[in-house]
Formats: C-alpha cells, structure tokens, sequence
C-alpha cells in the first residue's frame, strides 16, 4: 500500500513541503509505503488539448509526466499539497492534475484512489483551492476524505506554517483518515 503527495510550491522545504510530510508521517505510522515529489523541481508543461490520450493511454508531451502518471496509477492514495496563489493552486500542481486526470478521465485509471489536497497560504483563497482540487477526485472517481476542519493551514514566511497547530492537527487527521480508508478499501 502506497500513498504519495505532490507538492506544487516553487520554495524548497516550505511551508507546503512541511505540511506535505507531516501528512505522509500520519500515513507512514500506519504501516503504508509513502512517497514526497516536488512538481516544481521537474518539468511538466500544461495540456495542450491534443487529445491523444482519449484513444491512448499515453500523452505525447516528452517531459517529465508520464513516469509520475505511472507512480499515480499503482499508488493507493494520492495528495496534492499546494500554496494558495491568486486564490488557486499553483500552475505547476494544476498541469500535472490536468496532464495525468485527462489520461485517467478517459481510462478510468484512477478510480476508488484515495486522496485530497493539503492547502497553505498566508492570508486567504484556501477553500477555494481546496474545492478546485477536490473536484479533481469527484470527476475521476476518486475517494475524499475528511478531516477536523478544511485541510487548510496557514503560514507566510518560509517554516511559518510550523506555529499553525490546528492547521497541523487537521493535516494529521486527514492522513490518518487516509490510511484507514486504503487500508478498508485493500481489505
Ligand atoms: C504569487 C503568490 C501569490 C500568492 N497568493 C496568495 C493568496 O491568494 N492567498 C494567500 O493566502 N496567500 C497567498 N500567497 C502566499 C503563499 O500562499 C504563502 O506564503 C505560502 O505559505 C507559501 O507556501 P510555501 O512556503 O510552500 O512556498 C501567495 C504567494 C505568492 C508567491
């Protein structure tokens, strides 16, 4: 059983990489294999609406999106951490949500994962964010579920997030809710 988060934020071991491995840490306690990818270090361009992969389960784009498509497809959880941007996810979360969720729309690929976002930012736009990204796993079949509160935190300078206690406990909970649902779900 495997769960890996995505990271969408451009700041190394910010306050969305912290958020993102306090989650994996909740999932990791209860026995699931877990794995932390920084969308933002490698190269994943947006869809370019080519519609390949309505026929075939690939997409012709040569970067870095299809091993982690691949990585999607065997994982029993998937997560999507990101900062709030302009009240948004990052471009660089949302192309590998389009890129990988096009492939998956058209070949189920992604059904009954298990999953949900983890959204961070300083002021304001996280519900928001959260919504965009969980209708994500409405529309693909995927299993959402819940927490304490939102799965938002706040913080604003880089490690910020660290003084956000209920933040944090939200984001435990959620992993740990994860890891109880894949771990009914495989049973
Ligand atoms: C371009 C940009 C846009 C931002 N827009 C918002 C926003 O709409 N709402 C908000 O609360 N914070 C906003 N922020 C602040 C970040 O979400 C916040 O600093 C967050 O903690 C960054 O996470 P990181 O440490 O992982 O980079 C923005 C930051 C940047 C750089």
């Amino acid at each position: 059983m495997k769960a890996i988060a995505f990271s969408g934020s451009p700041r190394k071991n910010g306050n969305t990489d912290i958020l993102a491995r306090h989650t994996l840490k909740a999932i990791e306690e209860e026995g699931l294999d877990t794995e932390l990818i920084r969308v933002t270090d490698l190269n994943i361009k947006p869809c370019n609406a080519c519609k390949v992969c309505k026929t075939k389960e690939t997409c012709p784009i040569k970067d870095d999106l299809f091993p982690l498509y691949n990585k999607m497809k065997e994982a029993d959880a998937i997560i999507f951490a990101t900062p709030v941007y302009f009240g948004s996810a990052t471009p660089e979360i949302k192309a590998l949500m389009d890129r990988a969720g096009y492939i998956a729309y058209w070949h189920r690929t992604f059904e009954r994962k298990v999953g949900g976002p983890l959204v961070v930012g300083g002021r304001s736009g996280h519900n928001f964010t959260v919504a965009q990204i969980a209708f994500w796993y409405f529309i693909l079949g995927g299993i959402v579920p819940g927490s304490i509160d939102w799965n938002v935190a706040f913080g604003n300078d880089k490690g910020e997030v660290e003084k956000d206690k209920d933040g944090l406990e939200t984001a435990w909970t959620f992993g740990k809710n994860v890891a109880w649902l894949v771990k009914k779900l495989k049973a």
